[in-house]
């Protein structure tokens, strides 16, 4: 029987579209408690960088109107310590595993990060994630087409691996970025990373994070990010993965129809760790109840009226 959940990213095949946000989901062994990671279209982990990162001082993460603020700053134990104390039960889990790799001041480390990563049969794809808004630079590769296509283009020469190029929305035209990613190589690409946000504590008069700014998620960015799919849908042939604030089947519907072939739950997991299993199962009966017989078809079926 067909599997109506049933999309492929680039040649990779995935049983459903719903996947997770890389650093919000951790190395997924701590949700194998709440829910049946097999059921998961695919895993995005905590992105990885060269060497080992304590990431930013504490407090990093606030609560904000409809979503929250983080300043984590890739906190992770480089791709030595990942290979050798995540990957083993990652790899066990049989779900298509979806690596993020990033790094702070020099985009070779991508290339050499990548490249390992080809050497691991297991790994299913590199996520590119050059849209990090806490690292305190000035200005993220995606911010800049150029870039983004130099860097997607020296990666495309070392992996065979599906690449996945993660965009920042704190661009003029996001669909700029994401057509040089495509025209350098890049398999698909994802969106959106947090927007940078400041919350103040009146009575100290002093920022929340330590790191006084961090990157806005949740609910409150959503319409922001599913007019970046459409936006981006408009202007390339990739697949996009979509996320921003999903929170339940509807919203993931709303990405869909805008352009996203896949999506991925973030800020969601930290207050229903079931939400993407929940969105699975919506997504099934939202097809049942519309005679839909594969999902596929939903990508992009926007009505617009001009
Ligand atoms: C606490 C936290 C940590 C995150 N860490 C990463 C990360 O390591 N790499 C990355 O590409 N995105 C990271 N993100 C961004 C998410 O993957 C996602 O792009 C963003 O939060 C928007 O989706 P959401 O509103 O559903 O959370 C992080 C987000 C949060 C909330």
């Amino acid at each position: 029987m067909q599997n109506k959940l049933s999309v492929n990213i680039g040649k990779l095949k995935l049983k459903n579209p719903v996947m997770v946000a890389s650093g919000t989901f951790g190395y997924a062994e701590e949700f194998k408690d709440f829910i049946d990671l097999k059921q998961l279209g695919a895993i995005v982990t905590k992105t990885i960088t060269l060497k080992p990162r304590q990431g930013n001082p504490s407090p990093r993460t606030c609560e904000t109107p409809s979503g929250m603020l983080n300043s984590i700053g890739l906190e992770n134990p480089g791709m030595e310590g990942f290979i050798k104390e995540k990957l083993p039960a990652l790899q066990k889990i049989g779900v298509p595993l979806i690596i993020s790799i990033s790094s702070e001041d020099n985009p070779q480390e991508l290339v050499i990060l990548a490249r390992q990563l080809d050497k691991i049969k297991t790994v299913a794809a590199v996520e590119l994630n050059i849209s990090c808004p806490n690292l305190q630079k000035t200005k993220l590769i995606s911010q800049d087409a150029h870039s983004t296509y130099e860097v997607v283009k020296e990666v495309r020469k070392v992996t065979h691996k599906i690449i996945i190029t993660k965009l920042s929305p704190n661009v003029a035209c996001i669909a700029d970025i994401a057509q040089a990613a495509e025209s350098a190589g890049s398999d698909a690409v994802s969106l959106i990373n947090t927007l940078p946000g400041l919350c103040i504590d009146v009575e100290k008069r002093m920022p929340k994070l330590a790191c006084v700014t961090g990157g806005l998620s949740g609910p409150a960015v959503r319409p922001v990010a599913v007019r970046m799919v459409w936006e981006v849908f408009q202007k390339v042939k990739i697949p996009i993965i979509g996320m921003g604030g999903i929170m339940n089947t509807c919203d993931a519907l709303e990405f869909m129809l805008a352009g996203a072939t896949a999506v991925s739950i973030g800020t969601a997991n930290f207050v229903n760790p079931r939400t993407a299993i929940e969105i699975i199962s919506g997504l099934k009966k939202y097809c049942q109840e519309h005679n839909i017989d594969s999902i596929k078809k939903l990508t992009g079926s926007l009505k617009c009226q001009n």
